[in-house]
């Protein structure tokens, strides 16, 4: 299985393009520390490939990754469909940008799709362009990642019921929010891509203690940091995303997992931006990383 790293960051990316705080001012100095929003790339098979989320950066993420870019025919891409972990809009705007696409397969769950259908009424929009297609992505049994059937296995991992702002108003349930457990039938291997995560059950826990590879949610630090820099009256966990370190931090849960477990997501709040932030040394202690927006992941 081969994973590519398309972006680490939260909603707005690093810079956001009306923030002057440290992170995004210190991402304007040293071009090195940006970020794009964050998304993954998984191999279905020779010349194909699913993007986990839509970004706005989609465009720029597929130009920066050879193995995406289209041809020899003069429309032929190897991008095949988007799976989608959730339906915010950070996740969802880049569906737009497919556009010009002979066809869309978006794979998703139903109240996923009824969110980027009903609300965001992409369907409406972009029957004038292309052809989008939708499989479900159902919590209760494993679908093949490539609509061929072969290939990588995903198994969709409820996380939680947390709605996107602008769905505020729609039904509750549970699959609002998954993450994706990646199966490589070939090598056995498995991935775990859990980038929004407002609570940690049962569940994906057992999902991420089987994975040898988990990337999840990193977009605060600490449960304070929206409230200390400003950006929120809400703590981090107020708004939906477990910080990392601390009594409710994913660290010492992610410290305790035998697979390599690193963070994406993060916020332009995240002192982790900055490369010389200490904080980057209590995560090398609990053996974690951070990801990079070039990472390649083999399994
Ligand atoms: C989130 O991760 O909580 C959302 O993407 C926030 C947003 O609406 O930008
Ligand atoms: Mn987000
Ligand atoms: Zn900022």
């Amino acid at each position: 299985m081969l994973l590519r790293v398309l972006g680490t960051a939260a909603g707005g990316g690093i810079p956001q393009w009306n923030c002057a705080c440290p992170g995004c001012s210190g991402a304007r100095a040293h071009p090195g520390r940006r970020r794009r929003h964050a998304s993954l790339a998984v191999r279905a098979g020779e010349g194909r490939w699913y993007l986990v989320n839509a970004t706005p950066d989609i465009g720029d993420q597929i130009e920066a990754h050879p193995d995406l870019h289209p041809g020899p025919g003069a429309r032929q891409t190897p991008v095949a469909g988007v799976v989608l972990t959730d339906a915010e809009l950070d996740h969802t705007l880049g569906l737009w940008r497919l556009r010009e696409a002979d066809r869309l397969e978006i794979v998703a769950t139903a109240p996923v799709r009824e969110a980027v259908e009903d609300r965001l009424r992409l369907g409406e929009v972009l029957t004038p362009y292309t052809t989008v297609t939708w499989r479900e992505l159902d919590t209760r049994r494993t679908v093949a990642l490539d609509s061929s059937g072969s290939g990588v296995r995903i198994d969709a991992v409820p996380v939680s019921g947390k709605r996107p702002r602008y769905a505020a108003g729609a039904p509750g349930h549970d699959a609002w929010v998954v993450a994706l457990r990646l199966h490589d039938p070939d090598t056995g291997r498995t991935a775990l891509y859990a980038p929004a995560v407002a609570a940690w059950p049962d569940a994906l826990h057992r999902a991420a203690a089987e994975a040898d590879c988990v990337i999840v949610d990193g977009t605060f630090w600490d449960d304070e940091e929206p409230r200390r820099t400003g950006i929120s009256s809400r703590t981090a966990t107020a708004m939906g995303h477990l910080p990392i370190d601390g009594p409710q931090g994913t660290a010492r849960i992610l410290a305790t997992l035998p697979g390599r477990c690193l963070y994406t997501h993060l916020n332009n709040t995240n002192p982790l931006l900055d490369p010389a932030a200490p904080e980057h040394k209590e995560l090398a202690r609990l053996g974690l990383e951070v990801a990079d927006d070039t990472l390649v992941i083999e399994l």
